[in-house]
């Protein structure tokens, strides 16, 4: 029994990390051997390189100041695609922090451990992009195709009928193995990974306003049907979705 009031000592108590164990969570960074290979690699599947000229955000970083302060989440898409380049810009703030560091941004933000985090990403209309759901390979830099079709009445119905999901030209899900976090760094990995999920959604968001470019997070969603529809392993569980569209 739990007196009144203790519940939350005893949580922590429970879920305590032993500062011996060789569990106990280091900060994970682009150096660590962990990080050196992109997880998911599809023979035979088409493959488009993402290396792209980096945002520059200009003098002192007055368009990250400017962003930040008019950042918000987009209610409505038109449905009209985006541009291949403004995609991969996006994909380059977010996923590159080491290409920034001349603009004085951090080379290894801190990150729980994005060595679990995958990024998946149903392309609907990217000019010059085929539609069907990619594989972000961020060590290698390239997109990596896993199905072929026009999946926006599927991401219409996995987040919730929300319209978003549909008119969205890139709906994109950070995914993790949540078996293997645990395995990795007990029940406290749960929380940690939607941190870290959060931060990359946070960049997604600014680089996109940055390219007028529409954005909003979505959090209300199907969580069990995502991989059977869009061909991602079963493994990973959906921990985020961000949106991406013309405004
Ligand atoms: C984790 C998260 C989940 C969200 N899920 C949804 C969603 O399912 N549907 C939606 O329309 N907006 C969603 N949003 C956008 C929020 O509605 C929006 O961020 C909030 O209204 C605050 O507005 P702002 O981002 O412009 O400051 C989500 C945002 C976050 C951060």
């Amino acid at each position: 029994m739990i007196p009144d009031g203790e519940l939350l000592k005893h949580l922590h108590q429970a879920a305590h990390i032993n500062s011996n164990s060789p569990k106990v969570p280091t900060w994970k960074t682009r150096e660590t051997p962990e990080y050196s290979e992109d997880k998911y690699n599809f023979p035979f599947c088409t493959k488009v390189p993402t290396v792209t000229p980096s945002i520059s955000w200009g003098k002192d970083l007055g368009g990250l100041r400017k962003t930040i302060l008019k950042r918000r989440s987009t209610r409505e898409y038109t449905g009209e695609p985006i541009a291949l380049k403004e995609l991969l810009a996006v994909l380059d703030f977010t996923y590159q922090p080491h290409h920034y560091i001349n603009q004085d941004l951090d080379r290894n933000p801190d990150y729980f451990d994005l060595s679990l985090i995958e990024t998946f990403i149903a392309v609907s209309g990217v000019d010059d992009l085929e539609e069907g759901c990619y594989y972000y390979a961020p060590v290698a830099q390239e997109l990596r195709q896993i199905r072929f079709k026009n999946f926006r009445q599927e991401l219409h119905f996995l987040c919730l009928g929300q319209e978003l999901g549909r008119d969205a030209a890139v709906v994109l899900f950070h995914t993790a193995d949540l078996k293997k976090a645990v395995v990795k760094y007990g029940d406290r990995a749960y929380r940690y990974l939607h941190a870290d999920a959060g931060h990359l959604g946070q960049k997604l968001n600014l680089a996109a306003i940055y390219l007028n470019l529409g954005v909003s997070g979505i959090g209300g969603f199907f969580d069990d049907r995502v991989n059977e529809v869009l061909g991602i392993p079963l493994d990973e569980a959906v921990l985020y979705i961000s949106t991406l569209g013309a405004i």
